[in-house]
C-alpha cells in the first residue's frame, strides 16, 4: 500500500508552507477565510480568467500570492452546497488528494460562504483523500521515474483547518478505520492468485486477532467432517487446500445474536472442467472480492470499535481443472444434506456460499445474513458496472441495504426472485442443479442460494460488476474497488449498533 497521509485537525490559521486547499461552490463563491490566503485577490481573477465555476470535484490550481508563506493554491469546488452529501465529500477529497503531485505539506481550509461545514463533512473529506491514496504499486520494482524524482511521494501531512478540530477529530476515528478496511480490500482483490492463494488469505483474516476479532480457520479435515461437500467439490482440482476462517467480532450486547456477512473467496476462477475462454481470465483473480469486502468490514468494525456482533465468514478455494477436479455431472451432498448436481463447474460461487451460509445459520442463528459475491457475468449484463444486484427474502432487510447504498454511494439495485425462477434449478437426478438455463443467470443463482438460508432474513449482493474493474471515481482508481466496506459499514452503524 503507499504511503498513507497524516491527517491532523486544527483551527485556522496562517499557512507557513507546502499547498493551501480551498473551498468554492458554484456560485462561484469562495471560502470566506479565502482573505486570510489572498489579500491581494488573486485568486477571484484567477477563477474569472480559467471560467473556474466551482464545479463539484473540480480544481483550479495558481500559484500562491506574494506574501503568502505556501507555494500553491487549490480551489476546490463542492457544487451546489445544499446538493453536497456524503459521497460528494468524497469525491471532493479524492479530487484534492488527485492534484497534490508532490507536496507533503497540504492545509485545508474548511470552510464556505453559504453552508456550515460539519464534522461530519470534513470527516467524509479527509476519508476521499485517504482512500485516493490508495495504489497497488508493491510489484514495481522502479522507485523513480526518468527525472530521477521519487514516482511515490513520500509521507504527506495534511492538516484540516475548521471551527472544531477537536469534534473534527472525533468523527475521523471512524472514517480512519473505514479507510483501513476499504483499503485492505482492494489490496487482497488485486493481489495475483499465485501470491494470495486460500491458506494466505486465510492468514491475512486471522491478522484481524490483532484487532480484537476472535478468528478460527477451519481446514479441509474440519470441512469434511462437516459434510460440505459442495464447496469441497470445487476445491477438489487444486492442489492448493481449501479453508473457512470464521470472523466474530464482538462489540454489542452480551449473547445478543448477531448480523452474519459471508463472501465468495474464489482465489482464481478457471472455470474449472468447464474452462473459462482464455480473453480476460486474468480478472478472475478478483472472484474473492465478496470474501475481501467481508474481510475488510471486519477490520473496518473491529478499528472503530463498532457496538455491535457481527460474523464474518469466509469461503476459501481455488477453481482449477485437473485430474481430480469435479465433472460436469457429478453429484454432491452439501452440508445441509441436499444434493446437486454440478451441471456446470464454472457455476462454483454458489456451490461455495452454499456450505457457508448453511453452517453460518446452523452455527450462530443471526438475525440477518448478508453475503456478498462476484456471482454471475449475467448480472453485469442486467446492471452494468454502477449498482450491484441485491436479491432478498425480506424487505426490510432490503430497504435498510438499499438505503445504506444510496447514503454511501455504494448503490443497490433490487432484482426479483421467486417460485417460478426457484422451479429452472430443480433437476432431474438431484435435489437440484447449478445452472438454471440461458434467462435470469443472476436470479437462479440467487435462487440457489436461497435454498441454503431458511427462514433467516437474507440478502445476496452479486458484485460481479463493483467489485473489481468498476467504473473509477475520484476516491477510487484502483482495479479492486472495496466495494461492499463502506456501505455494509454503513449498515451495521445504522441499523445493527
Ligand atoms: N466468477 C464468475 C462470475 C464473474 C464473471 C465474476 C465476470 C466477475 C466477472 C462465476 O463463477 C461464473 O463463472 N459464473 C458463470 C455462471 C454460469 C456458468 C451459469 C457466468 O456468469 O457465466
Ligand atoms: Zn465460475
Ligand atoms: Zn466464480
Amino acid at each position: 500500500m503507499t504511503s498513507v497521509p497524516k491527517i491532523s485537525f486544527a483551527k485556522f490559521a496562517a499557512v507557513k508552507k507546502g499547498a493551501i486547499v480551498l473551498l468554492a461552490n458554484d456560485k462561484p463563491a469562495i471560502s470566506k477565510m479565502a482573505g486570510e490566503y489572498d489579500p491581494a485577490g488573486t485568486i477571484g481573477r484567477a477563477m474569472d480568467v480559467s471560467k473556474f465555476k466551482g464545479k463539484l470535484a473540480t480544481i483550479m490550481e495558481v500559484l500562491a500570492p506574494q506574501g503568502i508563506d505556501g507555494d500553491r493554491i487549490l480551489v476546490a469546488g463542492t457544487g451546489k452546497a445544499d446538493e453536497l452529501n456524503e459521497e460528494k465529500w468524497l469525491r471532493i477529497g479524492g479530487a484534492v488528494r488527485a492534484k497534490l503531485g508532490s507536496a507533503d505539506t497540504v492545509t485545508i481550509v474548511c470552510d464556505l460562504p453559504d453552508m456550515e461545514i460539519t464534522e461530519t463533512n470534513i470527516s467524509q473529506l479527509a476519508l476521499g483523500i485517504l482512500l485516493r491514496s490508495y495504489k497497488f504499486g508493491k510489484y514495481k520494482t522502479r522507485k523513480k521515474d526518468d527525472n530521477g524524482s521519487e514516482i511515490e511521494p513520500k509521507s504527506v501531512r495534511v492538516s484540516l483547518f475548521c471551527t472544531n478540530p477537536s469534534g473534527a477529530k472525533k468523527a475521523f476515528a471512524g472514517a480512519g478505520a473505514i479507510a483501513g478496511g476499504v483499503n485492505l480490500a482492494r489490496e487482497l482483490v488485486n493481489e495475483p492468485a499465485n501470491i494470495l492463494g486460500p491458506v494466505e488469505f486465510a492468514a491475512r483474516a486471522r491478522e484481524l486477532a490483532a484487532l480484537g476479532v476472535k478468528v478460527e480457520i477451519l481446514t479441509e479435515k474440519e470441512m469434511k467432517r462437516r459434510g460440505m461437500g459442495a464447496l469441497l467439490g470445487v476445491a477438489q482440482g487444486s492442489v492448493r487446500p481449501p479453508r473457512m476462517a470464521v470472523m466474530q467480532w464482538n462489540g454489542g450486547k452480551i449473547r445478543a445474536k448477531p448480523v452474519a456477512f459471508i463472501g465468495k473467496g474464489v482465489v482464481f476462477d478457471t472455470g474449472g472442467i468447464s474452462m473459462k475462454p482464455a480473453a480476460g481470465m486474468e480478472d478472475m483473480k478478483g472472484d474473492m472480492g465478496g470474501a475481501a469486502a467481508v474481510t475488510g468490514l471486519m477490520h473496518a468494525l473491529a478499528s472503530r470499535k463498532a457496538k455491535a456482533n457481527v460474523v464474518g465468514i469466509i469461503g476459501l478455494v481455488e477453481n482449477m481443472p485437473d485430474g481430480a477436479a469435479q465433472r460436469p455431472g457429478d453429484i454432491v451432498t452439501s452440508m445441509s444434506g441436499q444434493t446437486i448436481e454440478v451441471l456446470n463447474t464454472d457455476a462454483e460461487g454458489r456451490l461455495v456460499l452454499a456450505d457457508a451460509l448453511w453452517y453460518c445459520n446452523e452455527r450462530f442463528k443471526p438475525v440477518a445474513m448478508v453475503n456478498l459475491a462476484t456471482l454471475t457475468g449475467a448480472i453485469i449484463i442486467a446492471l452494468g458496472k454502477e449498482h450491484a444486484g441485491l436479491f432478498s427474502n425480506d424487505d426490510k432487510l432490503a430497504q435498510n441495504l438499499i438505503d445504506a447504498g444510496l447514503a454511501t454511494g455504494e448503490k443497490l439495485w433490487r432484482m426479483p426472485i421467486g417460485p417460478a425462477y426457484d422451479k429452472l434449478i430443480d433437476s432431474k437426478n438431484a435435489d437440484m442443479k447449478n445452472i438454471g438455463g440461458r434467462y435470469g443467470g443472476a436470479i437462479t443463482a440467487a435462487q440457489f442460494l436461497k435454498r441454503f438460508v431458511g427462514d433467516t432474513p437474507w440478502a445476496h449482493l452479486d458484485i460481479a460488476g463493483t467489485a473489481m474493474a468498476s467504473s473509477s471515481t475520484e476516491y477510487n482508481q484502483s482495479w479492486g474497488s472495496g466495494f461492499g466496506v463502506r456501505l455494509l459499514d454503513r449498515l451495521v452503524r445504522d441499523i445493527y449498533e
